[in-house]
């Protein structure tokens, strides 16, 4: 779930609110506050010694902030089975309100099985270990994700975001009861904009705002939107909400591995248009704006006419173009908004990179990866760190032996700061054996939004790389005194998903490493070439 996901909307239907006479009341009729007050606070602290603690993940702490100021209500709490069943079946909470989609505590099972039947409350931390609230358990189930997936998304394909997060990243038990509001979860960004439904019905109540027209997004606006929310406020005479989605969003579905949408194009204006009256907003329906040349404006797609020659830049065009270090044309936004988005997704060869090898030992990782390195710096205009295989043992994983349990950790420290480092547009090389297929793919789902990401399979055999033997190693495994040796008496999975397939016993590392140069030259994450 989005935060912001369910503040105020806009609003035709004057209702009568308990705290503004003139505005629209909160769903369910009162706007929800859960935090409590200093004594109660204290209490709380005191007690909290015994109780067990959670540490909320990021998506929890969004849900925890909206529930605690009531952008959630008439929710006060997590979901209890009772009341996730009546969400999961009948779109209603057990009140009869509306409601679309649960909004659950998603716990691991050892976290569940923990807790013992005298348990009342637990405590939910953010990240850091900061007491955010009190939760006072009721339920403690687990949930059949598969059928919670059918219920609420119509499918049980991991393509779409919400299915794929319910199977695959979600935890198995869930835990719903009230909860008391200790702290706000801390946000250092936009704080001014940062508004509570109860600040921002005040400054409505200020500006004197009785019919709002509110335009979620999760994206910048560039002159098509503009128009068209404008055009969609003169339309009803309101004044403009806009109100960005921040913290975890998702994009649109998409589509399934048919290729089929998951949903019609206006279903979700259908459904909508449905309860309209029910919750008290109304929707102002438009159509998409599109820039006619000859006219130099901006006109709604039914209002085109024929044969004007129209232009618009789609989502995937506009990203191309960023990753390419193209013009943004005027015609399509505003010079402030193009140069900001330069500034936050440069062209590709500004933006950071992880190379990723895996490969047995002796396979030619650390020897390739050198080379690469030098290359690099000759190119010149990003850092550059090596992570090499034994170099992280001696320095980042010291304690850790050869166990799939201890490999899969050492991969993902290494994944984890070359994620940092390509995220600040280094460049980060890693010459890890990498012998588990998932924990690779962990890595590249990790740092793939931050930035590029290129798996090099050395593929060279293991009879080579046992006749190479320079450390000796492979005479040590063969003779059961180093045990659990990859290739000899542990397992390798080969990477299905390499960008780059070497073959050390074809090539010479020089060559290897010109290779990946070349590949890096070919996608742009290497500006010119040599
Ligand atoms: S892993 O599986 O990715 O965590 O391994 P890695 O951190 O790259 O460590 C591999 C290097 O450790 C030495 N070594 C062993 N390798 C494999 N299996 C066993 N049991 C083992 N014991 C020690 C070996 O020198 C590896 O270095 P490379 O550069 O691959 O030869």
């Amino acid at each position: 779930m989005t935060p912001q996901h369910k503040s105020f909307h806009g609003s035709q239907d004057l209702g009568t609110s308990t705290i503004h006479s003139h505005l629209v009341p909160a769903h369910g009729g009162e706007l929800i506050d859960l935090y409590v007050n200093a004594e109660r606070g204290a209490e709380l602290k005191a007690g909290s010694k015994k109780f067990p603690s959670w540490d909320l993940t990021s998506r929890q702490i969004c849900d925890l902030e909206l529930l605690l100021n009531g952008g959630f209500s008439p929710l006060c709490g997590f979901m209890t089975r009772a009341e996730y069943e009546s969400v999961c079946h009948n779109m209603r909470l057990t009140t009869g309100f509306l409601w679309p989609i649960p909004v659950v505590l998603d716990v691991s099972e050892a976290f569940a099985k923990s807790l013992k039947r005298e348990t009342s409350k637990i405590v939910l931390r953010d990240g850091e270990g900061v007491m955010l609230a009190v939760l006072h358990v009721e339920d403690v189930w687990q949930p059949d994700h598969k059928s919670e997936a059918e219920a609420v998304f119509r499918t049980n394909s991991t393509l779409h975001p919400g299915v794929n997060y319910l199977l695959n990243k979600a935890n198995p038990w869930y835990v719903g009861g009230r909860i008391e509001g200790l702290e706000s979860p801390s946000n250092y960004d936009f704080k001014s904009l940062r508004l509570t439904p109860a600040e921002l019905r005040e400054e409505f109540a200020q500006r004197g705002w009785r019919r709002v027209v509110a335009f979620q997004t999760r994206n910048p606006m560039h002159r098509a939107h503009v128009e068209m929310t404008i055009r969609a406020a003169k339309q009803v005479e309101a004044s403009l909400l806009i109100h960005p989605a921040v913290g975890m969003t998702n994009a649109g579905p998409g589509k399934d591995a048919d290729g089929k949408s998951f949903y019609e194009p206006y279903e979700a204006q259908e459904l909508f248009k449905k309860y309209e009256a029910e919750i008290g907003v109304t929707m102002v329906p438009f159509h998409n704006m599109v820039y006619v040349e000859d006219k130099d404006t901006y006109l709604p797609e039914n209002e085109v006419p024929k044969q004007a020659r129209v232009l618009s830049i789609s989502g995937t065009e506009l990203r191309r173009r960023l990753n390419e270090g193209r013009d943004l044309p005027g015609w399509f936004t505003y010079p402030d908004v193009a140069e900001e988005l330069r500034r936050s997704f440069p062209p590709r060869h500004k933006q950071g990179l992880t190379v990723f090898f895996s490969g047995l030992s002796g396979s030619g990782k650390s020897t390739i990866a050198n080379v690469l390195l030098i290359k690099f710096h000759e190119i010149g205009g990003r850092p550059v760190t090596l992570f090499d295989g034994d170099l992280v043992r001696k320095h980042l994983s010291s304690e850790l032996g050869f166990s799939k349990e201890h490999r899969d950790l050492n991969i993902r420290r290494i994944g984890y700061v070359a994620s940092e480092i390509t995220k600040n547009r280094g460049i980060a090389i890693c010459a890890p054996i990498a012998p588990y297929d998932a924990t690779r793919k962990e890595v590249r789902s990790m740092i793939e939004p931050l930035g590029g990401f290129l798996m090099v399979h050395l593929s060279t055999p293991i009879e080579v790389c046992e006749q190479r033997d320079r450390k000796g190693l492979y005479a040590k495994a063969r003779a059961g005194i180093i045990k659990e040796f990859t290739g000899v008496s542990d397992p390798y999975e080969e990477p299905k998903d390499a960008e780059v397939v070497i073959n050390t016993a074809e090539l010479s590392p020089e060559e290897a490493a010109q290779e990946i140069i070349l590949h890096l030259e070919r996608e742009g994450f290497i500006g010119e070439s040599r």
